[in-house]
């Protein structure tokens, strides 16, 4: 695979990958159709003004500081010691501070999510780490999972967001194969038989759940994660569980479950995700955090953020911490339905146009991705230009070729359901459905056209 630079892609995230294509391609030539980005989960819900308040507030209450400061450096009645010891005490620069977060928004973090969860016992504030982003989060938890059980397992369902996979990380999954179960959903039933499968003597590093899932959309719900926990406890005390809630402000209809709520007692396995991109529509900020109870494993996270990013941007900790307060279930249920109306349309179209998944039973219940099945345009011909970035030839028999040949030749960006452990011959791909009904009519009507 090659980079529009020429350079090979090496462990670049294939979804990341396809996007660079798409600005290339819309830089290179601005008069041709515009280009549609539905490969990437972008976003496009009004940025959460509970957010941007808190920082405009952070850095407005600097600029205060800042002012006076000024003011002293002018002072001609001052000597410059006088100077130097005014300008120092006014704390008008921003200090370092912890690698878990500041402990303010720690605090205003744990209060938002012991709500969120419902939990009887409020969670300790010493308990959040704040990252830059769920990217990072995630590199630093399978960095810790990786060297404390050197080449152990990490059980994680397939389809899988592609992070999860990257070499980079030296991960050894095992796959719970989703993709002849009904509706293409985690159950406590699939996980079983895919413990079945670990063989014996082979270790265990983590299980790695996504829930509100990418690239799936299914919801795993209350009734299954009690079955998916009961499982869990059959299963080494030691053994982490990651769970990855990056979307759980984006369920249909109510309020995200999490397994934390369901079984509480497992609390000291777990190690949560969440992350402001989606639910808050922030995703250039990069804020997220990861909620470990476990203090043995907590402090790896910690010593592994010091040599990272130290820690995360105070006034987005602040920002985010301050966010998640403010969060009621009205502004919930508006977001989650911007979506929703967005999902069901392309979901629509694409029963109409004959594309649906072959399970009648698959249903999107949160985020904003729904797969699609385009192996109708299996045995068409491979676009020259197509043929030399993904070095193959003749005529499409994979769903990257055919991701491929919709971006060269049609401008629209959807990712292959391939990059997310997919068998590329079935020709799924998966669309997010977050442009506006406008965009994704005209992704449709461009794909109809193709077909
Ligand atoms: C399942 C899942 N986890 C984590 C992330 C990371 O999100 P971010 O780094 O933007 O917080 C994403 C982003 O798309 C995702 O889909």
């Amino acid at each position: 695979m090659r980079k529009p630079n020429g350079f090979s892609s090496k462990t670049l995230d294939p979804v990341l990958l396809l996007y660079i294509w798409a600005h290339y391609l819309q830089e290179q030539q601005p008069s041709e159709k515009k280009m549609i980005y539905a490969g990437i989960g972008k976003p496009s819900y009004l940025l959460n003004e509970d957010l941007a308040l808190a920082a405009t507030n952070y850095w407005q209450e600097l600029l205060e500081k800042v002012a006076q400061t000024k003011k002293l450096i002018t002072d001609t009645t001052l000597s410059p010691e006088e100077k130097c010891n005014w300008i120092a005490s006014t704390s008008s620069a921003i200090d370092y501070d912890m690698p878990s977060g500041v402990q303010k928004a720690q605090e205003m973090m744990a209060q938002a999510l012991t709500k969120w969860y419902s939990l009887q016992e409020p969670i300790d504030p010493c308990s959040i780490i704040f990252s830059v982003g769920g990217v990072s989060a995630l590199n630093l938890v399978f960095g810790v999972i990786n060297q404390r059980t050197p080449g152990g397992k990490i059980i994680t369902p397939s389809p899988y967001y592609p992070f999860y996979n990257n070499a980079a990380h030296h991960n050894h999954p095992h796959f719970i194969d989703l993709s002849n179960e009904p509706g293409y959903r985690l159950t406590a039933e699939a996980l079983k038989r895919s413990l079945k499968q670990v063989q014996e003597g082979q270790k265990i590093a983590a299980f790695l759940f996504c829930d509100p899932n990418n690239p799936m959309g299914y919801v795993v719900g209350k009734n299954e994660w009690k079955a998916i926990a009961e499982v869990l406890k059959t299963t080494s005390k030691d053994i982490p569980i990651i769970v990855d809630e990056a979307y759980a402000e984006l369920t249909f209809g109510k309020k995200h479950i999490s397994l934390l709520e369901v079984a509480p007692e497992l609390k000291d396995r777990l190690i949560l995700l969440r992350s402001a991109t989606k639910g808050f529509s922030a995703s250039g900020e990069r804020m997220a955090i990861m909620l470990c109870f476990n203090e043995e494993i907590r402090e790896d996270l910690l010593n592994a953020t010091s040599i990272s990013y130290v820690h995360a941007p105070i006034s987005l900790q602040i920002a985010y911490a301050q966010a998640m307060l403010a969060f009621t279930e009205k502004k919930r249920e508006a977001l989650s339905q911007y979506y929703q109306i967005q999902v069901e349309y392309v979901q629509k179209r694409l029963k109409k146009m004959n594309l649906a998944l072959p399970d009648p039973s698959y249903a999107v219940e949160g985020t904003f991705y729904v797969v699609a099945n385009l192996s109708r345009l299996f045995g068409t011909k491979i676009p020259e230009r197509v043929a030399d970035v993904i070095d193959t030839k003749g005529v499409i028999s994979t769903d990257q070729e055919i991701s491929y040949a919709l971006l060269f030749q049609d401008r629209m960006m959807i990712s292959p359901l391939s990059f997310f452990g997919a068998n590329p011959q079935l020709g799924y791909v998966r669309i997010t459905c977050s442009g506006g009904i406008a965009e994704l009519t005209e992704l449709l009507d461009r794909l109809e056209a193709r077909l």
